[in-house]
């Protein structure tokens, strides 16, 4: 029993994960803080933070302009990124988010000390499906899901990592690209 309730829960989050990368959700855009988003999503991350030994750090622009944006999309882009960092420190580190500003984008910056990731690794990590983790831990669409969220905003994601040293993620979200859009509210 115990198997087949892992399996269901293991397709239920393949399932979840196609959708949203398929888009079939609908991005449900509304004027947000991203700090705020943030801070929310951390709340419901720190027990797993502290079980893991993971300090957390956080370090937020205090002026950062609204954008237009789905929170639950950007949500999404922090627990995935936030796990990923998890299973890349087994035996603790330090989980590093800070929000920032260009003169047209926020920032958010995303860093663990993880185990990292080689050169040759890091340029297929978007690509659907692609995980090196075993089949219960990973399904390969993390990183699409955070991409593909990442470029509907109109924004960019970069990436820096170095083996046994940890990982950087830089996204950039536009701030003018909100004014433009529509809300569905
Ligand atoms: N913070 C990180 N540190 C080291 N490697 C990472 C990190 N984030 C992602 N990766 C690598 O990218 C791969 C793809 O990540 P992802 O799309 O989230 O799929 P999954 O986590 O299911 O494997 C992972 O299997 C791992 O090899
Ligand atoms: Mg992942």
């Amino acid at each position: 029993v115990e198997k087949i309730i892992k399996a269901t829960l293991h397709a239920r989050e393949i399932i979840r994960k196609l959708m949203l990368f398929s888009r079939q959700m609908p991005p449900r855009k509304s004027r947000i803080n991203v700090n705020k988003i943030i801070e929310e999503g951390l709340f419901f991350l720190e027990n797993r933070f502290i079980k893991n030994a993971i300090r957390l750090v956080r370090n937020y622009e205090a002026d950062l302009p609204e954008i237009i944006a789905d929170p639950g999309q950007i949500h999404q882009i922090l627990v995935n990124l936030a796990v990923n960092s998890m299973h890349a420190m087994p035996n603790g580190g330090t989980f590093t988010i800070e929000t920032g500003t260009t003169p047209h984008e926020v920032l958010i910056s995303v860093s663990d000390t993880g185990v990292g990731m080689s050169e040759e690794i890091r340029q297929k990590i978007f690509l659907p499906f692609f995980t090196t983790k075993e089949v219960q831990e990973g399904t390969g669409l993390g990183l699409s899901v955070v991409h593909g969220i990442v470029v509907s905003h109109g924004g960019r994601i970069d990436v820096s990592s170095k083996p046994g040293e940890g990982t950087t993620f830089i996204i950039s979200l536009p701030v003018e690209e909100a004014e433009k859009e529509n809300l569905n509210e």
